[in-house]
């Protein structure tokens, strides 16, 4: 589903560069739950935000679906970013001034899907987290866990089939951590691509595979291509 080589990115601060990234290869492939570690400062979330498309790389190929992101022009690459992408934040990134419906509708007014599809889906996905009675709140009236609810809704509502979270269970007391967790087990057992930024060993420990990274630079991985390339 992913696959990244040699990703760096730079930061300009004045007339220094500080690199953010360095070199970063890995890949993921369809159907994984794949965790992402390392101290903070690491590089972490400018990686989810290049894989998530927030952000872009300053050298280095990302592939999304076997297509190369860099080659797709703005539009292009927001409609696929849209269709196949859902992101969690650890602050949740609600808008206050609108009710759990409005933000979880968001993303597909952006889709132009009519008004009363989008209320009907974003209802269904509320309810499928749990949120059947707080459909009218607004993000003030709602618990951490609710709200990371609310946004991990407003991810799905579109049926992305890959879903990136960056420290989904950093604001948020353990045992409300330990639910959104297992929101995001059931997410990946009904076949989506999870990759999750974590501090927590718990949450590393349910995933398949966990990505180090220190110092903008993720711990080598092995290849099939490399491995054939040795033979
Ligand atoms: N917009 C930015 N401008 C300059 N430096 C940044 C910017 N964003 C992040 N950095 C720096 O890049 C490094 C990696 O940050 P980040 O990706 O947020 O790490 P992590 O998520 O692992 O804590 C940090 O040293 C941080 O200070
Ligand atoms: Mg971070």
């Amino acid at each position: 589903m992913i696959r990244v080589r040699h990703l760096t990115k730079d930061y300009r601060l004045g007339s220094n560069t500080f690199r953010a990234l360095h070199d970063v290869t890995f890949d993921v492939e369809t159907g994984a739950m794949v965790a992402i570690m390392g101290q903070s400062g690491s590089g972490k979330t400018t990686l989810m935000n290049v894989l998530g498309g927030l952000d872009t790389p300053t050298d280095g190929q990302y592939w999304l679906n076997g297509r190369e992101v860099g080659r797709f022009d703005p539009v292009t690459w927001s409609h696929i970013r849209n269709r196949t992408i859902g992101f969690v934040f650890q602050n949740f990134n609600l808008v206050p001034t609108l009710t759990a419906i409005g933000n979880v509708e968001l993303p597909l007014i952006y889709r132009r899907v009519p008004p009363r599809i989008r209320r009907t889906r974003a209802v269904e996905v509320l309810g499928a987290m749990g949120l059947g009675e707080r459909l009218h709140h607004y993000p003030t009236q709602l618990s951490g866990g609710q709200q990371q609810r609310v946004a991990i809704a407003r991810a799905l509502v579109g049926d992305p089939p890959l879903l990136l979270a960056d420290e989904p269970t950093g604001n948020l007391d353990v045992n409300t951590g330990r639910e959104i967790l297992s929101v995001l087990q059931e997410l990946h057992q009904a076949g989506r691509t999870v990759v999750v930024v974590t501090h927590a060993p718990e949450v590393a420990a349910v995933c398949e595979r966990v990505l180090r990274m220190q110092d903008g630079r993720m711990e080598a991985q092995r290849f099939e291509e490399d491995a054939h390339e040795l033979e």
